[in-house]
């Protein structure tokens, strides 16, 4: 039936910042299981850990490329992209999800080298990322769509977080970055339209990945990822979801904050 799409979901070649594990990873699996030709995993893991990814998304017979490349490096995101052009012939789908959580400390007691690594990673890196991407992507034709559709170059997904649009205590860098993120995919979206590419961000709130676990760790010397412990850590971590604010500045206890959450659902949440 004209207009109505029957094949599947995402046919054409992704392009997966963080793409070894985690969120990244997660997105690079449901690509393959959405019918991908080709996914490439760009990131600056180990061996082990390329391998595990790139196992995971090839379950579902999809090929797949991995790519040791640092975001913060123009040269290395430029090679990248290249890498994957002269693999697959394009790149239609862009998940720029490389990231840390840099310091969790407040801004009087963070290192400056260590802010500014947050920035380098997770707003500059972002930025190089969809830099290169839309250089390649408006230089392609469309993939093809279904009759009534416009024409598709490529579509780019920047991952921000829920610190993109409210903040908490001890985030500074963290928050900046993703500020920036919504901003600059603001900016880049308005430029990119009249040339066929779609750009979004996305904005999760916590999730249980190896990212918060690090710094976890260093805080309380358990692991929130496994274990009795670790479920019972993640559960508080669950339940503070868009609480953080009240619990770190106010000392709200968890049930104070969900009374407060109730009371306040009709106005603005947390320190937007
Ligand atoms: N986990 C959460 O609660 C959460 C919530 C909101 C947003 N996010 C965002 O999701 C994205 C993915 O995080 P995750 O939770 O999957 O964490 P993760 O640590 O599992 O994955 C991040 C990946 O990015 C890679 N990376 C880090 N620095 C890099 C660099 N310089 N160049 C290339 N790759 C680099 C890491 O090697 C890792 O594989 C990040 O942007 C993070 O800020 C995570």
């Amino acid at each position: 039936m004209s207009g109505l799409r029957n094949g599947p979901l995402a046919p054409g070649i992704a392009f997966i910042t963080g793409g070894a594990r985690g969120l990244g990873n997660a997105i690079a699996v449901s690509f393959a299981k959405e019918g991908s030709k080709g996914i490439a995993l760009v990131d600056i893991q180990d061996d082990a850990t390329f391998q595990e990814g790139k196992s995971a998304v090839e379950k579902y017979g999809t090929k797949c490329i991995t790519i040791h490349a640092d975001v913060t490096d123009e040269s290395h995101i430029e090679r990248a992209v290249a890498e994957v052009v002269k693999v697959f012939g394009r790149i239609d789908y862009a998940a720029n999800f490389a990231g840390i959580s840099g310091p969790l400390t407040a801004v009087v007691d963070t290192d400056t080298n260590a802010w500014r690594k947050v920035i380098e990673v997770n707003c500059v890196g972002v930025w190089l990322s969809m830099k290169h991407e839309l250089r390649q992507m408006i230089k392609q034709d469309s993939i093809d769509v279904e009759s009534g559709r416009v024409a598709q170059r490529g579509s780019i997904i920047n991952c921000a977080s829920v610190n993109s649009i409210q903040s908490g205590a001890g985030s500074s860098g963290y928050t900046a970055a993703k500020h920036a993120v919504l901003g600059m995919t603001k900016a880049g979206a308005l430029e990119a339209r009249s040339k066929d590419v779609r750009i979004n961000c996305v904005s999760p709130g916590f999730l249980r990945t190896k990212l918060l676990d690090e710094e976890f760790m260093k805080a309380t010397g358990s692991s929130m990822l496994g274990g009795p412990e670790g479920d019972a850590a993640w559960k508080t971590f669950e339940d503070r979801q868009g609480m953080c604010i009240l619990v770190k500045r106010y000392k709200f206890s968890t049930d104070a904050c969900r009374r407060y959450q109730v009371d306040k659902r009709r106005s603005t949440r947390s320190a937007m």
